[in-house]
């Protein structure tokens, strides 16, 4: 079976089809689901949609392009939310200079704060990092964030950075991007990684595999990312499902069964 770490079923881009989509993502192979926060105030339609299907389960956090929204009172909001039975980690939270929506010393006191709310609630996080390679890893080492744990989400850094976040014990996510004519970096560090540190996820409805790329992503699509895994480690696509879909279950602190 398969386990969607970080998928966005909350998106607009579902508005029209998103019971009937999920209705059938067991066909597709698909058997666990974590719904992931991507803007500050996604955390409602995230938890509701955990309520609704037993098998998908919320992490609730603000996405750094969004935590310029972020006071006190909002982040008590947000702190509650987390506490939810269904919430299984805080994110996703982290560094993104790409679009430096807010200046990275904003990013940097929020991503803090929203790691010590993980630390406080003894759930995992779910980390975006994009282009800001050195100072995730210096704030999340700064926190000693591996007594925490946590996963780099759609991990686009070189292998040497992979090692760095392996020898924490962190997870790699891995995603569409695996599967890219101009995705030899991560190819690499799937090469690298083990495969119990790693969690296939969709970034639906972003980052469609091959041979969907440019179209709306779902989780059944993630049977490729797997399949590619397999090749890159040259191992069955079957003990790639497996192996990922506990490697998930550990991480979010759900049993296996
Ligand atoms: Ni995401």
């Amino acid at each position: 079976m398969i386990f969607d770490t970080h998928a966005h079923y909350d998106d607009e881009q579902f508005n029209e089809d998103r019971d009937e989509l999920i209705g059938a993502i067991h066909e597709g192979g698909v058997g666990r689901i974590v719904d992931i926060c991507a803007n500050a105030d996604s955390y409602r339609a995230v938890l509701e949609l955990a309520h609704r299907y037993p098998f998908i389960y919320a992490a609730v956090g603000v996405h750094p392009d969004d935590v310029g929204k972020l006071d006190e009172a909002y982040f008590s909001q947000i702190e509650r939310a987390a506490c939810d039975d269904k919430c299984v980690a805080i994110g996703e939270i982290g560094l993104d200079y790409h679009w430096m929506v807010s200046p990275k010393e904003v990013q940097q006191e929020w991503f803090r704060r929203q790691i010590d709310l993980a630390r406080r609630l003894k759930k995992p996080f779910v980390i975006h990092s994009r282009d800001a390679a050195a100072d995730t890893l210096s704030v999340v080492k700064d926190e000693k964030s591996w007594e925490i744990g946590g996963v780099m989400h759609c991990f686009s850094y070189e292998v040497e950075m992979a090692r760095e976040y392996l020898n924490m014990g962190f997870f790699l996510g891995v995603g569409g991007v695996v599967t890219y004519k101009n995705g030899r970096k991560l190819k690499e560090v799937v090469t690298y990684a083990p495969i119990e540190q790693i969690l296939v996820e969709t970034d639906c409805p972003y980052l469609s595999p091959t041979p969907h790329r440019g179209e709306r992503n779902n989780s059944s699509y993630i049977k490729y990312v797997i399949e590619e895994i397999a090749r890159l480690k040259n191992m069955e696509s079957v003990a790639v499902e497996e192996i990922t879909y506990q490697n998930a279950c550990r991480f979010y602190n759900l049993s296996d069964s």
